[in-house]
Formats: C-alpha cells, sequence, structure tokens
C-alpha cells in the first residue's frame, strides 16, 4: 500500500509498526531503511533517523535520504519526534511541546535538494517551518493519550554530538527560545522543499546545561535523555499512533 504519512524515530525510538518488511529505499542521495505498515486502514512509513543501531550521529545522519525515501514511497505528511533539553523550568521532563518555530545553528550539513539551479532558482520559505494541521493532531493526540502538552515553542537546533555549554545554554534561554536538540534541521527544511506538511513533537528529557538560580540541577547526560525516551516511548507510540488517524486524508 501506499503510505500516506512519514514517521522519523529518534534516540531510544528505533521500531514502531509491527508485523512489516523494511525495505531500503534508493534515492539520489543514498539509500534509506523504511517499514511500511498498514495502521487501521492508513499506510504508515517509518524510518529511524539515526539508522536502526543509532549507528549515525546528528551531523551524520542522511536527512536528504530519508526525507527523499519519503517522498518516493508518496507520503503527504512528515512527522518528527525528537527528543529535547528544555530551556525552561515549566517544560519539564517528560512533557511535550509541538514547536511551532525553529532556530539553526548547525553548520556544515546538506540541507537542501537543489545543489543546483539547473532549473532556475529555487528558493523555499521556511518562515513557518511547521504545519498547522500537523501540529493540532499531534495536541489532540497527545491530550488523548494523557500527555502533558505545550501548545508552540521554538527549538534551537545544536550540531552536536556535544551537548551545550552552560553560557550557550543560558544564551538560548534569554533569546527566548523554548528547547534544545540536534536534528529538527535540516528535516524541516527538506520536508519544505519536498512539499510535505511536516509537524515537529519534542519530548522533553532534560534541562540542558542547567537553569538560572537551581546550581544543583545537573547537566544534562546521555544516560538521563535515553531513562526519559524510554520511559516515555509506549505513550510516544499511543500518541503518534493516535495523530496518524486523525492526519490521513479520508
Ligand atoms: N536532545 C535531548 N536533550 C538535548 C539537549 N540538552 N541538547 C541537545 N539535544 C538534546
Amino acid at each position: 500500500m501506499t503510505p500516506e504519512i512519514g514517521i522519523f524515530g529518534g534516540s531510544g525510538f528505533y521500531t514502531f509498526l509491527t508485523g512489516a518488511e523494511t525495505v531500503d529505499v534508493e534515492t539520489a542521495w543514498g539509500s534509506a531503511p523504511v517499514t511500511v505498515a498498514d495502521v487501521d486502514g492508513v499506510g504508515v512509513a517509518f524510518l529511524p533517523r539515526h539508522g536502526p543501531r543509532h549507528e549515525l550521529p546528528p551531523h551524520r545522519v542522511n536527512y536528504r535520504a530519508n526525507v527523499d525515501a519519503m517522498r518516493r514511497l508518496g507520503v503527504h505528511t512528515l512527522v518528527a519526534p525528537f527528543a529535547a533539553g528544555s530551556l525552561r523550568p515549566e517544560l519539564r521532563p517528560g512533557d511535550f511541546v509541538v514547536v511551532d518555530q525553529l532556530v539553526d545553528r548547525t553548520w556544515g550539513r546538506a540541507d537542501t535538494f537543489h545543489d543546483r539551479f539547473d532549473d532556475g532558482p529555487q528558493h523555499v520559505s521556511l518562515a513557518d517551518p511547521y504545519t498547522p494541521r500537523v501540529r493540532r493532531a499531534l495536541l489532540d493526540a497527545g491530550a488523548a493519550a494523557g500527555a502533558t502538552m505545550h501548545d508552540g515553542g521554538t527549538v534551537v537546533v545544536v550540531n552536536g554530538p556535544r551537548f551545550s555549554t552552560r553560557a550557550e545554554s543560558a544564551w538560548h534561554r534569554q533569546a527566548g527560545w523554548h528547547v534544545v536538540n540536534m536534528t529538527q534541521y535540516p528535516e524541516a527544511a527538506l520536508a519544505r522543499e519536498a512539499g510535505l506538511d511536516f509537524g515537529g513533537i519534542a519530548l522533553v528529557t532534560d534541562y540542558d546545561a542547567g537553569l538560572d538560580g537551581e546550581p544543583d540541577l545537573p547537566p544534562v547526560r546521555q544516560e538521563a535523555v535515553l531513562e526519559v525516551v524510554r520511559a516515555n516511548v509506549d505513550r510516544v507510540r499511543t500518541l503518534l499512533f493516535a495523530a496518524v488517524a486523525d492526519l490521513a486524508r479520508r
């Protein structure tokens, strides 16, 4: 069946669909291992962005192959769940933030399908990276799953794989941004170039390098991120299944 909805898996979230076969989708940018399955009558394609064994760090993810594979399979909507550090006390580990803006602080990543303008200039607008229809479906699905949801927020995307310094983290907070992550860019830009509706949902896993006025809060460690993801992975699945039903064009 032709999948309608594409879903990326992130840290600690490597499988989503059961009883389905994984196929390597060949693209001009490399191949991507995608699992396609029928979810209550809706075709869904799932792709763990870091690879099935988390072998690709954020700066080495083949974002172009991943997004192009989804486009080739025929999806119209791409949902990108991601683990994120919180920059504010009210965004707590275990909460979800359905972001509505993005700041790119990555560097050196292949972030366009248009390496040459052979067919004329190809500048897309990324003024609004996230599609309102997808955001609404994610918020409703989260509420139905009993999750603590936050409607809107800016994700600042850092290059990684290291976490931020205290000074960087304080700067990101003072700039007014909400959560920090390593993979939303260039996923959002490539989805726009590919003409796909796009939604990003952050699972807050930590307080990044700490919060103002809380000197005892330890800076984020990788183990803490994975622990929070592990504790929430069933809820993420439930939420995404509910969102799929809402996002299908039937
Ligand atoms: N992913 C999860 N937590 C993060 C953090 N604090 N910084 C960047 N990416 C993250």
